[in-house]
């Protein structure tokens, strides 16, 4: 975990991740009791709850589940007491946590990544799940209402090398120059020799797919912008409509869904609080059925839906997704293959999308040579405070998630926007200080796209363009 441990006096102290909402209530119950706190954390209002349950309780699971009946919100916890110096107490609610299994001994962490150093055995506790971990190795889980449970142990499937960096400088210039394998093993077994394996989406798929009549993508972040890259795909090649909304807003909404819908959540970690609660009111909300495209097996959006693609990206150590981006991509237009047969897409152009995809891991090796070149590129933006991002059609997502990458890790301001779009008041940013940054393929709306970037030219904005060969 990623957390800084709160202490309670000197005998308890716990890490936790997530956000307790309630936390504020509970901070003025315990300050009226005289309990003192140095910071404004909610982690402090656990620590100091658990510290009063512990006096009550006999033990200190009892005092943890206590304490998880009254917590709202999202939590992943880790619980140590010096009055059960052998004892680790763990605990999880709408935020990752696993138990790793050793020979003699156990760890907890929020992603078993953390830990393959260590074993590449794990438990993935599930929803409201508390664990005791004891010495020698013991491990004991128990769920929400606190009866004994067993829960399967799954061994790690991308072990070898995975959390190392190799000789790359860090993890996400590793992930980035993973790509062409990656993208080679999201499409393995996958593709026949002129179109997609529907039953790669699960056994029931094909006659799901069938009945589908409309989609509703929901995900975050780099996950959503997959998400409004595929709406283009599956509109045009499948003819299906789609609706695609970042799941923080979509969960809060009275969202009407047309019979027929297919609920497809998007995600690279399988936990993500929004996307996870999107997924649980969609499955009450009178869908045909939830698709879950994802990369870690096993995780709680996978658990909960009715289909699954995993990505095959690999694990994501870098905080700034890539590959995961580029395989969620590959993802989906294999869902646009899969839907695109059912409902009776030409099959000339199956076969067409399908040499493309095979394609496609060569081509990314093809752009990775550029590296030198861009690091070049780079310089410009050094002295840079903003930048501007622009696409057309499907490449307007792209352009978002260029404007988050660029946001991310150099802290340069960055805004993306529909090209199209410019003349409606961005442009007034548009000067010899704003790097505009465009992607250009040759496409149908490349004489569009020109014709903005003219405009962007005109007000002396510096224009860096990728372009297929033979720009002009
Ligand atoms: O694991 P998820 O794909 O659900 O995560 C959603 C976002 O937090 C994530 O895509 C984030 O935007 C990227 N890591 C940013 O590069």
């Amino acid at each position: 975990m990623n957390a800084h441990p709160h202490q309670s006096g000197e005998r308890l102290a716990v890490v936790h991740n997530g956000i307790i909402e309630n936390h504020e209530a509970l901070r003025r119950e315990l300050e009226a009791e005289g309990y003192a706190f140095t910071s404004e954390t909610d982690t402090e209002v656990v620590a100091h709850l658990l510290e009063r349950e512990s006096r009550q309780a006999g033990d200190l699971l009892t005092a943890v589940q206590r304490v998880l009946a009254r917590l709202d919100g999202a939590y992943a916890l880790g619980v140590i007491h010096a009055g059960e110096p052998d004892v680790v107490i763990g605990a999880r609610k709408g935020s990752p946590l696993v138990v790793g299994v050793g020979i003699g001994e156990a760890f907890l962490g929020s992603d078993p990544l953390a830990l393959l150093q260590v074993t590449d055995r794990f438990i993935y506790l599930e929803e409201g799940d508390a664990v005791r971990l004891s010495a020698g190795g013991r491990i004991e889980v128990f769920d929400a209402e606190g009866a004994a449970v067993e829960r399967e142990v799954q061994t790690f499937e991308h072990g070898d090398g995975a959390a190392s960096k190799g000789d790359y400088r860090h993890f996400m210039l590793k992930e980035i120059h993973e790509q062409p394998a990656v993208i080679a093993a999201a499409l393995e077994g996958r593709l026949g020799d002129r179109s997609a394996l529907v039953e790669s989406f699960g056994p029931e798929a094909e006659a799901l797919f069938r009945q589908a009549r409309q989609i509703h993508i929901v995900a975050c972040g780099t996950s959503y912008h997959a998400g409004m890259v595929a709406r283009y795909w599956l509109e045009r090649y499948a003819g299906i409509p789609v609706q695609v909304e970042v799941a923080s807003e979509y969960r809060y909404r009275q969202v009407v869904v047309p019979e027929g819908t297919l609920f497809v959540t998007l995600s690279q970690s399988g936990e993500t609080a929004d996307t996870l609660a999107a997924l649980r009111f969609a499955r009450t909300g009178g869908y045909l059925a939830s698709l879950a495209i994802c990369n870690v097996p096993g995780s709680s959006l996978v658990r909960e839906s009715d289909l699954s693609l995993m990505t095959q990206a690999g694990p994501e150590i870098g905080v700034a997704s890539t590959k995961a981006f580029t395989t969620q991509l590959t993802a989906l237009m294999l869902l646009t293959l899969a839907l695109g047969r059912v409902r009776g897409l030409d099959e000339a152009v199956q076969a067409e999308v399908v040499t493309a995809l095979r394609g496609l891991p060569r081509l990314v090796e093809r752009v990775l040579e550029l590296d030198p070149a861009i690091e070049a590129l780079s310089m410009a933006f050094v002295e840079k405070h903003h930048a501007l991002f622009l696409g057309r059609g499907a490449h307007f997502p792209i352009a978002l998630e260029g404007a988050l990458k660029l946001k991310e890790i150099s802290y340069i301001h960055a805004e993306a926007y529909p090209a199209g779009e410019l003349k409606h008041g961005p442009l007034a940013l548009v000067d010899s200080d704003m790097p505009v940054i465009s992607v250009a393929p040759n496409d149908e709306l490349l004489d569009k796209l020109k014709s903005n970037l003219q405009e962007v030219r005109a007000r002396g904005g510096e224009l860096f363009v990728f372009a297929d060969e033979g720009w002009g």
